[in-house]
C-alpha cells in the first residue's frame, strides 16, 4: 500500500512533532507527501497551512512569525491561522483580494504534540488514558525519522515472533523462539491484543521492571488504533510496574515515517529515572529500526496476493491488513502498490 496514494489516509489525525519544537519559529513537515508549515499561533495553539505562498510560491516555513501570523520571507505577505492573506505590505491602501489565501488544515495540540488531519477526520485523536491520570508520569522518549511505512511499523509492534531474534541482546529469549499468541478483540477502528510474554531481565532492566529476577513475565495489553498509532501496554506481573508506550508512525511519504514515542510509568524518578528509561528503550527501538529499514517499505494489504504460509503470530498483522483493505473498499478505493512487493 503506497500511503500517499490512498486518499482515505488523509482523514486521520497524525502526530507531527513536539510542541516545544515550535518555540523557535515556523517549521516545515511533509505529511503524506503534502508540504506543511507549522507554527504556534497567538493563542498558543498550533497552526498548519500549506507550505507554499500564494504569491510567488515561496515556502512559508522560511518566513517568520509576527503577532501570531506568518510572514512570507520573500515579499512579506502575511497569513493568519485560517490561511487568509491579511497584509500585502507593498499595497497598504488596497483591500487584500479574497483569493489571496493558502490551504489550512485541522491542527491541535494533544499530549504535548502537534496533530494534523489533512481532510475531515473520521475519528478523534486516539485516547491515551494515562496522560494526566493520577499516579502516572509522561516521558517523551523518541522523535525520529525512519525509512519504512506505518504498516511495517504496526505489524512489527504486534509481532511476538521477532523478540527472540531482533531483541536477543536485551529482553528476547533466543533459546525460546516459540512466540506468545495474542488474544485479539477487534472493534470498528482497531483492536485490543492481550498476551503474556516471558522475557529476560538483564541488570540494565532491573529498575525498569522493578525486579532482579533473571526472567520475568510481561502482561501486554496492546492496542492498534487504525491506521498508525499503537499502545504497548506492558505490566510487569510480579512488581505491578506499568511501562506503557504509545507510538505514532506518521507517514511523511511512501517510504518514510516520523516516529514519536511517549512512555507512561506508574512510579517516580527515584524508582527509575528518565535517563534510565530512555537508556533501556533506546537500543530496543534501534533494533526495530534497523530490521524494518531492511524490509521493503511497501507492505501490501491485499493478502489474496500473498503466497506465504503464515505463523499464528502473524495474525495481528493479517487482521490489520484485512481491516485496512475493508476501510479502503468502503470508501471506494483499491490498494495502490509497488510492482515489487512483499
Ligand atoms: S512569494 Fe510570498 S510574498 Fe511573494
Ligand atoms: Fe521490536
Amino acid at each position: 500500500m503506497l500511503v500517499t496514494k490512498q486518499k482515505i489516509l488523509r482523514r486521520f489525525w497524525y502526530a507531527l512533532m513536539p510542541m516545544s519544537v515550535l518555540e523557535d519559529g515556523p517549521r516545515p513537515f511533509t505529511l503524506l507527501g503534502e508540504p506543511l508549515v507549522l507554527w504556534k499561533g497567538a493563542d498558543g495553539q498550533p497552526v498548519a497551512l500549506e507550505d507554499r505562498c500564494c504569491h510567488r510560491t515561496a515556502k512559508l516555513s522560511k518566513g517568520s512569525i509576527e503577532d501570531g501570523r506568518i510572514v512570507c520571507a520573500y515579499h512579506g505577505w502575511t497569513f493568519d491561522a485560517s490561511g487568509a492573506c491579511v497584509r500585502i505590505p507593498q499595497a497598504p491602501d488596497k483591500p487584500v483580494p479574497k483569493a489571496c489565501r493558502v490551504r489550512a488544515y485541522a491542527c491541535q495540540e494533544k499530549y504535548g504534540y502537534v496533530w494534523v488531519a489533512l481532510d475531515d477526520p473520521l475519528q478523534p485523536i486516539p485516547d491515551f488514558p494515562e496522560d494526566g491520570a493520577p499516579g502516572y508520569r509522561r516521558i517523551f522518549q523518541f522523535y525520529q525519522t525512519w525509512k519504512t511505512s506505518p504498516l511495517r511499523f504496526m505489524e512489527n509492534a504486534f509481532d511476538s515472533a521477532h523478540f527472540s531474534y531482533v531483541h536477543r541482546a536485551n529482553f528476547g529469549i533466543y533459546e525460546q523462539p516459540r512466540p506468545s499468541i495474542y488474544e485479539i478483540k477487534e472493534d470498528a477502528w482497531g483492536f485490543e491484543a492481550h498476551t503474556v510474554v516471558p522475557v529476560k531481565n538483564p541488570p540494565a532492566g532491573h529498575r525498569v521492571s522493578g525486579s532482579t529476577q533473571p526472567f520475568i513475565e510481561r502482561h501486554l495489553y496492546n492496542r492498534w488504533y487504525m491506521p498508525s498509532v499503537r499502545r504497548f501496554g506492558c505490566i510487569y506481573a510480579d512488581t505491578g510496574k506499568h511501562h506503557i508506550i504509545y507510538n505514532c508512525a506518521t507517514p511523511i511519504d511512501d517510504s518514510t515515517i516520523a516516529l514519536a514515542q511517549w512512555l507512561y510509568r506508574n512510579d517516580d524518578e527515584s524508582d527509575c529515572s528518565t535517563e534510565e528509561l530512555i537508556a533501556w528503550d533506546a537500543p530496543i527501538v534501534e533494533e526495530d529500526r534497523e530490521i524494518l529499514e531492511a524490509t521493503d517499505f511497501d507492505a501490501c494489504i491485499d493478502t489474496a496476493r500473498r503466497a506465504e504460509q503464515h505463523m499464528e503470530s502473524d495474525k495481528p498483522g493479517l487482521l490489520m491488513r484485512r481491516m485496512m483493505l475493508e476501510l479502503l473498499r468502503q470508501h471506494g478505493e483499491d490498494e495502490v502498490y509497488n510492482e515489487r512487493r512483499a
